[in-house]
């Protein structure tokens, strides 16, 4: 008997099976080559440490009374941000010139064009509680500010650490006023 041009006695079964072969062959092919391509992709949809670390939150400080704080979040941390009183924000420029671990005036803190909104992140500089203060009828600490019950560090009332472990002042984060009462953070 002649041969097939597939090289078999009678050519259509083993050829069919041949074509099956390379088919599936083929697309294990690009089931491989699908899946080189397509975690680069993944990788790339997903956002880069650097997308992270530029991403802003911004607060509505508008609704904020003096005296009154509203907890966020920025970066995935506690985010304090506060309208200081009156009296509050005395107490902290009588204070601009104590004796400090962390010296750093109210003015510094709330920065150009800003008069009473104290921002901070919620992040014991110690070992990284959060601290209470923020919320209504939480534990200020003795200096009317912010204390951390983890170690007992006392923040004064702009934020800056005045009695116990935490090295210094709570965070301020980089803010704007991206309108009359909206702040950007980040
Ligand atoms: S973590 Fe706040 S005092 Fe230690």
């Amino acid at each position: 008997m002649a041969s097939t041009v597939d090289g078999t006695a009678d050519g259509t079964q083993d050829g069919v099976r041949r074509r099956d072969w390379i088919h599936i062959a083929a697309l294990s092919t690009a089931g491989v080559g699908g899946a080189s391509v397509l975690l680069p992709l993944v990788s790339q949809m997903a956002p880069t440490a650097d997308t992270l670390a530029a991403s802003t939150t911004d607060v509505d400080v508008s609704a904020i009374e003096p005296g009154q704080s509203i907890k966020a979040t920025f970066r995935d941390q506690p985010l304090f941000v506060k309208r200081m009183t009156a009296e509050e924000i005395a107490e902290a420029v009588a204070d601009d010139g104590a004796d400090m671990r962390d010296p750093e005036t109210l003015a510094e803190r709330l920065g150009e064009g800003n008069a009473d909104i104290l921002v901070n992140l919620g992040v014991c500089t110690h070992l990284g509680c959060v601290p209470l203060g923020a919320g209504e009828g939480e534990d200020k600490g003795e200096y009317d500010g912010y204390f951390c019950p983890c170690h007992g560090s006392h923040y004064d009332v702009a934020g800056r650490i005045r009695k116990g472990p935490a090295p210094t002042n709570l965070a301020v984060p980089e803010f704007e006023f991206a309108t009359e009462s909206v702040i950007r953070v980040g």
